[in-house]
């Protein structure tokens, strides 16, 4: 990027756009205040405070500023959704959950770029109104809670929070909240019940939509990390030059984490759709480990279904119909979804020809039984199901049945939970069993068909934790 220099190793490949990573391993660059605002920090606060808060959303719906941290919803769109003649007090919260297994983005933006995300924070409370705002930090981050902490305290003295921000009336504070170190302290709703000091059971949807009856039941927006910092880029931009980078209808950047059988894994920001897989794996990832093939990849974190490398998707309909192979495939919201798959966190993991399906379909079920809140039965049960079935077969104690009751148990969890996570921890294995059915079976054992076999001690495998 002109003018600004990167650690040595660390320069932004040239397919890349930084928008909101521009800071990112700069050299010279701090977290400090006095950094932040030569470069025009808060400059973007100052515009907003001038502006109708109706103004202000306008141009995030224009943008077409779609959620980062995971479902894509239009940010816009759920600004507005807090209830017409709302008398109560409206809160917003930052996701800085990032517990995504694959996904490490969120983390360098607290790291590297704090005032970056307080400033769009800054705008997005006064827009919706909410004058008092938590950053939910995961346990995990430590570090970036101190960080945060530190550049909260800076904006404090510097009249961009607190009474009367620069003499606009608007009053403002933000809270650090440590997570509480699990997964589902991410889904927006268990994140609430965790900042009210409960234990983080999701709530049903409708009627705890968030933006309706969130924290203490108030309206409450919840967005991630990375949606918060476009704030600041879209205002300082205009929504309409905003949402001319990216793709119609999968605008901006995003960044991608890519971890797994490649040679350099990192995190690379991108316009959406504007790169494909083949680009981020073969040109910015620098391709698979020497002599080894792509077998598949899981595009948006551990959630989202495998894709086989050598698949064929058909995306688009009629005239505008059109085969791709996973090379293809533009790393935008919508394709991924054609493509059966969804762009979820923008963690991209990368599988090749060395590993065993069974073992990583393990390893993930190992995570989501391990993660389940257990507050509804098909996820508490089913998941450890999963889990057992799957230790099994790497323990090679399981027979080809398993595989269908694998499927099965799978089956019967998604879309019968009270959260997503009911979702998310099906799809792997629904995905893997559509996709490596033939590989799952060779590695179990026919001659145990109808054996009553176990990979764990009699107490596990009766259910016991
Ligand atoms: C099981 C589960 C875990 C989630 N974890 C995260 C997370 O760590 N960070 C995050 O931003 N969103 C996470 N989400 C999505 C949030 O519920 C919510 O949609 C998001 O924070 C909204 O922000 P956005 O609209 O800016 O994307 C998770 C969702 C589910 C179902
Ligand atoms: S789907 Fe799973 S994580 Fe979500 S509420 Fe039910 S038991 Fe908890």
């Amino acid at each position: 990027m002109s003018g600004i220099t990167y650690q040595r190793g660390r320069e932004p490949h040239p397919k890349e756009h930084r928008v909101v990573f521009r800071n990112v391993d700069r050299v010279g660059w701090d977290t400090g205040i006095d950094t932040f605002l030569k470069e025009g920090g808060y400059e973007q606060l100052k515009k907003a405070l001038g502006m109708e808060r109706s103004a202000i959303i306008d141009e995030v719906k224009k943008a077409g500023l779609r959620g980062r941290g995971g479902a894509g919803f239009p940010c816009g769109v759920k600004w507005t959704f807090i209830p017409p003649g709302n008398t109560k007090p409206v809160y917003l919260i930052c996701n800085a959950d990032e517990s995504e297994p694959g996904t490490f983005k969120d983390r360098y933006i607290l790291h590297q770029d704090p005032h970056q995300l307080l400033e769009g924070m800054i705008i997005a409370c006064f827009a919706v109104g909410a004058k008092l705002a938590y950053i939910y930090i995961r346990e995990e981050f430590p570090e970036a809670a101190q960080i945060v902490e530190k550049a909260i305290a800076e904006a404090h003295a510097k009249g961009f929070l607190g009474k009367d921000i620069l003499g606009s009336g608007f009053d403002l504070e933000i809270y650090v909240h440590r997570g509480a170190g699990a997964y589902i302290c991410g889904e927006e709703t268990g994140l609430i019940e965790s900042l009210e000091g409960k234990r983080p059971y999701p709530r049903i949807k409708p009627p705890y939509f968030p933006a309706a009856m969130g924290l203490y039941l108030c309206p409450t927006i919840v967005n991630n990390v990375e949606t918060l910092c476009h704030v600041k880029h879209i205002l300082e931009m205009g929504g309409e030059a905003w949402a001319q980078t990216g793709t119609k209808n999968n605008t901006g950047t995003r960044i991608l984490c890519v971890s797994g059988d490649v040679k350099k894994p990192g995190y690379f920001e991108v316009e959406v759709g504007k790169v494909t897989m083949g680009e981020v794996i073969n040109d910015m990832c620098g391709g698979l480990k020497d002599g080894r093939k792509l077998k598949a990849v899981i595009p948006g974190g551990s959630s989202a279904k495998v894709l086989r490398a050598d698949e064929t998707f058909t995306v688009g309909r009629g005239d505008d119909a059109r085969q791709l192979t996973i090379r293809d495939i533009p790393m935008d919201f919508d394709t991924m979804a054609a493509c059966g798959s969804m762009a979820g966190s923008g963690g991209v993991i990368v599988i090749d020809d060395s590993r065993s399906i069974s073992w990583v379909l393990n390893n993930l079920n190992n995570f989501y039984a391990h993660e389940s809140c257990g507050q509804c039965t098909p996820c508490r049960e089913g998941s450890l199901w999963m889990k057992k079935i799957t230790d099994r077969v790497v323990a090679g104690k399981a027979s080809p049945a398993d595989i269908d009751t694998l499927y099965g148990v799978a089956k019967n969890i998604d879309g019968r939970t009270i959260c997503a996570f009911g979702e998310a921890c099906s799809w792997p294995t629904e995905s893997f069993v559509e996709k490596f059915r033939d590989e799952l079976v060779a590695d179990t054992k026919p001659e145990l068909e109808g054996a009553l076999v176990s990979a764990e001690p009699l107490t596990a495998a009766a259910g016991l934790r």
